[in-house]
């Protein structure tokens, strides 16, 4: 396998498109709308063409690209509403083109988004046409959430350079973009991707194609158990929400999931997961091979000197004051904020409480 080379890397600063882009996003829906806010709202002035590649009746051939404008703009208009960007929303998007014609406007593109519906007859036509859409330097970074670049290869896609960029909704609000590869990917391709997304100043993860990424497979296990959960009648939704907002995701935002488990010690993850195994009979609970390997090792985190990370020379109490202090700024964010809630239910913020509740759902408008 080549491993993408990671941005300010040989290859990435031997990118003649390095910092100056002329990004294409095709599919003016859900994705591609965020995708389209989150590169306008980084004010980087790159041209940005959106592109509609579905056949229309005749006279409303326009009309999905200019209520996907009219998204884009409510979003910036947010954006600035909240503080988070400085420039005014209607000089943003005069970098915006909106086109029917992904043959005349795509092959300038240095980076195509490709944002269409996850089917094969969508993407399947787009790739079977991306040899004539993209140019000579051109690379695709498919908004795929399933699709693994074997499959977008098949349909068409140009293997050398076509990455998945998987984004998490809303695209311009959540800063993570998974950006996975394969064994044929031209590293240089997948550095663009990511060098792009950091100047936009998002978090791009890379990782090997594969069903689910990384996010989604953790995320529909997690799912699921908590469906479990409510069907076996042992907790209600909202107390599903609150532990996970009080608990699990408000500890994860500081430690994320596999320092935990070292921090932790891997053994308790061991012993929690033999013992839910042996009660609950469940396969997916029993310790992963490199728990028990790492445990034989005596590899049990800090304590043994080295976990899924090491830890010599790292001074773990500094570490763990530093996460502390972590906590407390995240409590007092959701002290401070009527919009930050432990609370599990479906209620909104209010301004005059301070954090709504359950029990207003009933009586106040949504917003
Ligand atoms: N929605 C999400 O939360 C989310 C999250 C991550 C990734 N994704 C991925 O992003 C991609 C786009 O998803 P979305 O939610 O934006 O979809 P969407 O349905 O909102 O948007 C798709 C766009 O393509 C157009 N379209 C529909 N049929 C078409 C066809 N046959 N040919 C060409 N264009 C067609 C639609 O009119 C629309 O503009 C998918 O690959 C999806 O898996 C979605």
């Amino acid at each position: 396998m080549t491993d993408p080379v990671s941005p300010g890397s040989d290859a990435a600063s031997a990118d003649p498109q390095a910092g100056k882009h002329t990004i294409g996003i095709v599919g003016p829906g859900r994705m591609g709308v965020g995708i389209a806010t989150a590169v306008l709202m980084a004010a980087r002035n790159h041209p940005l063409v959106l592109v509609d590649v579905k056949t229309r009746p005749p006279g409303t051939e326009f009309a999905a690209l200019q209520r996907a404008r009219e998204e884009i703009a409510a979003n910036l208009r947010l954006l600035q509403e909240l503080g988070l960007i400085d420039g005014d929303p209607g000089q943003l998007l005069e970098t915006l083109t909106l086109s029917r014609d992904p043959a005349e406007e795509l092959p300038p593109c240095s980076l195509v988004f490709e944002a269409l519906p996850e089917t094969t007859t969508a993407k399947g036509a787009f790739y079977a046409e991306s040899g004539a859409y993209l140019g000579g330097a051109g690379v695709i970074a498919s908004a795929t959430s399933t699709f693994t670049l074997e499959t977008l290869r098949e349909m068409g896609a140009p293997p050398d350079r076509t990455v998945a960029a998987h984004w998490l909704n809303p695209a311009f609000l959540i800063p993570l973009v998974e950006v996975a590869h394969a064994e044929w990917t031209d590293p240089a391709a997948a550095a663009r991707v990511v060098g792009f997304l950091e100047s936009i100043g998002k978090i791009p993860v890379q990782l090997r194609s594969s069903p689910g990424f990384i996010v989604p497979r953790i995320q529909v296990a997690a799912m699921n158990e908590a469906v479990r959960i409510v069907e076996e009648g042992l907790a209600g939704p909202a107390e599903i929400d609150t532990a996970v907002k009080a608990g699990f995701g408000f500890r994860l935002g500081v430690f994320g999931l596999i320092e935990f488990i070292d921090l932790g010690g891997i053994d308790i993850l061991a012993h929690a997961g033999n013992y839910l195994h042996a009660t609950l009979g469940r396969e997916h609970y029993r310790p992963p091979r490199s728990v028990t390997d790492k445990m034989a090792a005596g590899e049990v985190g800090p304590r043994g000197g080295k976990g899924y990370y090491d830890y010599h020379g790292v001074d773990t109490s500094r570490l763990f004051r530093d996460r502390y202090r972590g906590f407390a700024e995240l409590l007092r964010a959701y002290a401070e904020s009527p919009h930050l809630s432990f609370r599990g239910g479906i209620h909104t913020g209010s301004e005059e409480d301070g954090k709504g509740g359950p029990e207003h759902a009933e009586t106040r408008e949504e917003g």
